[in-house]
C-alpha cells in the first residue's frame, strides 16, 4: 500500500506492507539509520523518534500509521538550537559512548526539554525513563541534559 507523511519536513510518499513496523520502513525503504533496532518490543527506546512532536517507540507503530502524520528524527532538527545545545552537553560530559542509544535518548531529551525548560533532576529521570543506555549507567546522560538546561538561551 502507500502512505504519504512528512518526514523531517518534507512530504513522502511511499510503498509499504501493511504490517511493516514504522522503524523497518525507515530504515529499509528511506535509509535513515539513525533509527535504531534493539529490543523490537517497546522496551528500550533505541527505535525513538517524534511523531507529531511526541516522542513514540516507532518499533511499535506500524508504517500505515504515520499516514497523513509529522515524523521527526534526529536529521530534521539538525540545525534546531536545542538540539545543538543537547549534542554538544551530551559529548562535552561523555554521555555518549557507543552511542546506539544517543539517537533515541536525545530526541526524548528535546521532547522533555521543549516542554518543561527547567526540569528537576526527577523530571529528567522521567523524561528518559523509555530509553535504555548500556555503556554510561545514565549518570553522565543526566549531567548532560541538565548541563543542556544551563545552555539554553533565554527567550
Ligand atoms: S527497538 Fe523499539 S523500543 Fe526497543
Ligand atoms: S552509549 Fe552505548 S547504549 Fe548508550
Amino acid at each position: 500500500m502507500e502512505i504519504s507523511f512528512e518526514l523531517n519536513g518534507e512530504p513522502v510518499t511511499v510503498t509499504v506492507e501493511p504490517y511493516m513496523s514504522l522503524v523497518d520502513m525507515l530504515r529499509a525503504e528511506m535509509d535513515v539509520k539513525s533509527v535504531k533496532k534493539g529490543c523490537e518490543q517497546g522496551e528500550c527506546g533505541a527505535c525513538t523518534l517524534l511523531i507529531d512532536g511526541a516522542p513514540v517507540t516507532s518499533c511499535l507503530v506500524l508504517a500505515p500509521q504515520v499516514e497523513g502524520r509529522h515524523v521527526t528524527t534526529i536529521e530534521g532538527l539538525e540545525k534546531n538550537s536545542l538540539m545543538i545545545d543537547l549534542r554538544e552537553a551530551f559529548i562535552e560530559n561523555g554521555a555518549v559512548q557507543c552511542g546506539f542509544c544517543t539517537p533515541g535518548m536525545l530526541l526524548s531529551a528535546y521532547a522533555l526539554l521543549r516542554d518543561n525548560p527547567h526540569p528537576s533532576m526527577e523530571e529528567v529521570k522521567m523524561g528518559i525513563e523509555g530509553n535504555i543506555c548500556r555503556c554510561t549507567g545514565f549518570t553522565k546522560i543526566i549531567e548532560a541534559i541538565l548541563d543542556a538546561v544551563e545552555r539554553i538561551a533565554p527567550e
